[in-house]
């Protein structure tokens, strides 16, 4: 899918070729690549200006059928993900014009003065995410996706990026399984089928895989997560995956959070949206699709990954607000609220997974909190951790990825919020305000000591909207943000 070339654009036939043109400065230093930027510039249209594109159809002293010209503003304000909508909207050009391949001048980094393998993984990062579509359920699909995205540079180092490639490929199909894991409806992935699908690419990736069903999690007194999959008639599972790489020093767990449909259950969301509550197990779908990626990657640590799958209904079988549960460590919740379900279901996976392995790192990502919206936006995910370091280490990866994480508090005060009359603690807070803070208070009294961070990925699991190198639905969020964090922890 992704390749680098180097051959001579005079000789070799080039279907559509994508330039970035900054407004102000050069950003390429090979002579025909700058005469033909030459030509387009001196179009009335195109002066490099962001937002413009223009094409030259079959330039003079070279094969290229067709030249794309896109603008990127000025030098100063280019960055990686600049590249990336680059990488997207030269894409899109060349699938409206049914080419099956499109080519990409690389820059010269060294004008640009960012790293070689920072713009080729953004490039090729941008090209390979918009080269999907979600469309598994149209009779007649659109999209006419490419066969194959290339880099062009004339620099004989190019060479030493070959094995980049193939780890940005095993990282962008594994962002494109979570999507469209996340996008399928609910009546297509109850929780038995969803492990299905999860288990599928990491068995292929040599991994081990387990599913607990239903009677094992009666037997080994799930309290919590049987309690909020009793109103469904689908029962629910719990995957466990397991990389274990030889002579690995460190135990990193993952837990995702696996609500294939919340209406939330007998405390019952208003309808407004609530068909977007099919993504509400996009935590689990990260975690499931960055675990068949890892062993590709080659990474060095033991990870072990923990999905939680339930249907969160409202029925005759359905746990009532005021029943009370005895969640796996024993600990005793009130149910204040069965809409706040996701809770429930980490602290079971999350104390299963400490007891289990004794991680050296525990973090779990979740649609969690409505709250953490109103906080952040959608493209926001909040960041909470006992540990500042570990924060820090996710905020700086999510950097990289353009997954933006931001860090918020855990005030300790605030767990007044959770008390409960009647029992250990209360999933409901007794406040309407910081409903994203006593959330991951409510999931730190389950945690121990064991070094833990929780991504409240409410807002960007999922939109409505395209964005620029994703459609509508399922985002993949947090699929590149865990394969680039993971080797640096
Ligand atoms: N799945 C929702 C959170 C959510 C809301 C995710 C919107 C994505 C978009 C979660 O289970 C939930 O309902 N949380 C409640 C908690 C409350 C009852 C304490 C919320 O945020 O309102
Ligand atoms: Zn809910
Ligand atoms: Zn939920």
């Amino acid at each position: 899918m992704l390749k680098i070339t180097t051959s001579s654009l005079s000789r070799t036939a080039v279907e559509t070729l994508a330039v970035a043109v900054c407004e102000d400065q050069p950003i390429h230093s090979d002579p025909l690549i700058l005469d033909l930027i030459g030509r387009a510039t001196t179009l009335e249209e195109f002066s490099g200006e962001k937002g413009q594109q223009v094409a030259l159809y079959d330039p003079a002293g070279t094969k290229v059928h067709r030249c794309l010209f896109i603008g990127m503003g000025p030098l100063a304000s280019l960055d990686a993900e600049k590249l990336r909508v680059f990488a997207a909207q030269a894409v899109k050009v060349a699938q409206k014009a049914r080419s099956r391949h499109l080519t990409m001048v690389l820059p010269d980094f060294e004008l640009l003065e960012m790293e070689p393998a920072d713009g080729i993984t953004a490039l090729c990062e941008g090209g390979c995410l918009a080269n999907h579509a979600f469309e598994k359920y149209k009779q007649d699909p659109k999209a006419q996706t490419l066969g194959q995205i290339s880099l062009w540079t004339k620099a004989a180092a190019a060479g030493r990026h070959r094995t980049l490639l193939a780890d940005i490929e095993t990282i962008c199909s594994a962002t494109l399984n979570a999507r469209e894991w996340v996008s399928i409806p609910s009546n297509d992935k109850p929780p038995e089928e969803l492990a299905k699908m999860f288990s599928a690419p990491a068995r292929k990736a040599g991994l081990k895989v387990g599913i607990l069903h239903q009677a094992q999690l009666q037997r080994q007194k799930f309290g919590a997560l049987l309690a909020v999959a009793a109103g469904s008639d689908q029962p629910p599972c719990l995957v466990e995956m397991a990389y274990t790489p030889k002579g690995a020093k460190k135990t990193i767990a993952l837990v995702g959070k696996g609500v294939t449909f919340d209406t939330g259950g007998i405390s019952l969301k208003p309808s407004a949206n609530m068909d977007a509550m099919k993504g509400d197990m996009a935590g689990a779908a990260c975690v499931a699709a960055t675990m068949a990626a890892l062993a590709g990657l080659n990474i060095k640590h033991r990870v072990i990954g923990l999905m939680p799958l339930v249907e969160n209904m409202p029925s005759g079988h359905a746990t009532r607000p005021g029943d009370i549960i005895t969640s796996y460590n024993g600990k005793t919740v009130e149910i204040g609220n069965t809409d706040a379900e996701g809770r429930l279901i980490l602290i079971d996976a999350m104390a299963y997974a400490i007891k289990k392995y004794k991680p050296d790192v525990l973090i779990d990502l979740a649609t969690l909190t409505g709250a953490c919206m109103v906080a952040l936006g959608k493209k926001i995910a909040g960041v909470f951790s006992s540990d500042d370091a570990l924060a820090q280490a996710i905020v700086n990866s999510s950097r990289v990825t353009h997954e933006r994480c931001w860090q918020m508090p855990m005030p300790a005060d605030y767990k007044e919020l959770l008390k409960s009359e009647f029992a250990d603690i209360n999933n409901m807070p007794s406040a309407r305000y910081g409903g994203a803070i006593t959330a991951a208070l409510f999931l730190s009294e389950f945690t121990g000591d064991t070094p833990w961070a929780h991504i409240d990925i409410a807002g960007p699991a999922f939109s409505k909207k395209a964005g620029d190198y994703c459609g509508p639905g399922g985002t993949g969020f947090g699929v590149r943000l865990l394969c680039d964090l993971i080797p640096k922890l």
